[in-house]
């Protein structure tokens, strides 16, 4: 990489490509001060070159339909994957890497899922593989946790990971949206993947822990063994008893190092309003890291949106225009990361949330105290909404930490009674 200007060949124009083209014109100036170069978009590859896009004037970028454009030309600097999905940027990847190339990647998706041939393919050829802006958009954890926290053993990182599912949550709270009028707020406002199930069933805030804990750890958790539960069952009113018990509803992603493995996964939580992450709200993200030797630190920042993302995409170039000696990829120097030892699910502690629907009848709550009792979960608040004999009712229970096999095991007792008129909630709490 060397001469007068950085070239990039940009695959993906949406919001995030145009976000970067964006940053890159109106900040040309600056990045050539900090560089000493200039960073020109020299080609993008698109799938529509006919569509109206939102780009800064004065910038002459040719417009490609073909990989092989970007692929076969010498030129290119930097190959900058911004098209989403799984095939054709695993193809393109894959082949600028095998070239030598430097590649910068916003695609979670397919590190989580491919990331071990990838990254294998990268060490092989000496090339950079970089992503900044696959986890948590604008914030910068990757570089954190790969240089600035390398020296930490990390004890716990949690995560609100998913600004469209952040976003939903904070408009259902805090204004009374229902989930779908939010869902499509969070998609005008380009939060949302192209297809946002991945953002709403946690598989998008799955895709970010799976490539944090490659950071935090050095180990290959595998995206299929991951714990994941997403937003879409939510129901309004969890989200106000939560409110007047102080707590407010969040997707979490968290690892903790726990009993000699690691406990990870994606879930619904109810966070108490004045914790740090109960306070992260509508499209932004934030990571709260715990180092042994640093303590807690937290990042706050927007975890979608074109400039944002684009600020991080740029972040990598700006990096690898800098870098003078290899790459530093992964963070560890093994070409493929060892297992993950994995904690089971069945063993991780912690407080809950329960909400029955229940006949109002007499003897129900001594049922319901009884079979928490046998399995040892102590109940810390209790509420019933409302009173109508005989007819359904809420009863909520904020219990004490219990182990997620004797929750399991009692909401499947407790759903087996005559009184249970709907199918039970529980939530962790965090
Ligand atoms: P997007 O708005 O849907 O844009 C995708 C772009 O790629 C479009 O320009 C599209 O061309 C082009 N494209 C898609 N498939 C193609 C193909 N097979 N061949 C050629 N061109 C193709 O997506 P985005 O929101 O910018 O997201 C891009 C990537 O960044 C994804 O991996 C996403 O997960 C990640 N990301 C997004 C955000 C965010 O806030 N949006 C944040 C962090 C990470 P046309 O324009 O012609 O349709
Ligand atoms: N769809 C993602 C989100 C984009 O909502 O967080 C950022 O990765």
């Amino acid at each position: 990489m060397s001469g007068e200007l950085i070239r990039l060949g940009l695959a993906g124009l949406g919001t995030v490509g145009t976000g970067l083209a964006k940053i890159l014109a109106s900040n040309a100036d600056w990045i050539q001060r900090r560089l000493g170069r200039q960073v020109v978009i020299k080609s993008a590859l698109v799938r529509d070159p006919t569509k109206v896009r939102d780009l800064p004037s004065r910038m002459n970028i040719a417009l490609a339909t073909s990989m092989d454009d970007l692929l076969q030309d010498p030129e290119l600097d930097i190959i900058v994957e911004l098209m989403g999905g799984l095939d054709a940027p695993y193809r393109l990847i894959s082949a600028a890497l095998a070239r030598g190339k430097a590649v910068v990647t916003a695609n979670k998706a397919l590190l989580a899922e491919r990331g071990n041939e990838l990254f294998s393919l990268a060490a092989k050829h000496g090339a950079a593989l970089y992503y900044e802006a696959s986890v948590a958009g604008g914030i910068p954890i990757v570089q954190v946790l790969k240089e600035s926290l390398a020296g930490n053993r990390i004890k716990a990182l949690t995560g609100i990971l998913n600004g469209t599912a952040n976003y939903i949550l904070t408009e259902m709270t805090d204004r009374g949206l229902d989930f779908q009028t939010a869902l499509g707020q969070a998609q005008a406002k380009g939060y949302a993947e192209a297809d946002p199930t991945l953002d709403i069933q946690g598989m998008d805030a799955a895709h970010k822990l799976v490539l944090l804990i490659r950071l935090a750890y050095g180990e290959d958790y595998p995206l299929s063994e991951l714990p994941v539960q997403g937003i879409s069952h939510v129901d309004p009113q969890d989200i106000i008893f939560a409110d007047q018990f102080g707590f407010r509803v969040k997707l979490i992603a968290q690892v903790r190092h726990s009993q000699g493995g690691l406990d990870a996964g994606v879930f619904t939580a109810l966070v108490r309003q004045e914790h740090i992450l109960g306070k992260v709200d509508g499209p932004f993200n934030a990571v709260l890291v715990e180092g042994d030797a640093v303590g807690p630190l937290m990042l706050y920042g927007q975890g979608a949106g074109d400039l944002p993302t684009g600020s991080a995409v740029l972040a990598d170039i700006m990096a690898l225009a800098r870098a003078g000696c290899s790459p530093n990829n992964t963070g560890f120097p093994e070409i493929v990361l060892p297992p993950a030892a994995i904690l089971s699910p069945d063993h991780v502690r912690s407080r809950h949330y329960f909400r029955f629907t229940v006949l109002d009848r007499p003897g129900v709550l001594a049922v319901i105290a009884g079979v928490f009792g046998q399995r040892n979960i102590s109940i810390a608040q209790m509420v019933q909404k409302g009173s109508s004999s005989g007819r359904n009712v809420p009863v909520v229970f904020i219990t004490h930490s219990a182990q997620a096999r004797d929750v399991t095991a009692a909401v499947r007792e407790i759903d087996t009674q005559s009184f249970i008129t709907a199918p039970s909630v529980h939530y962790r709490i965090l």
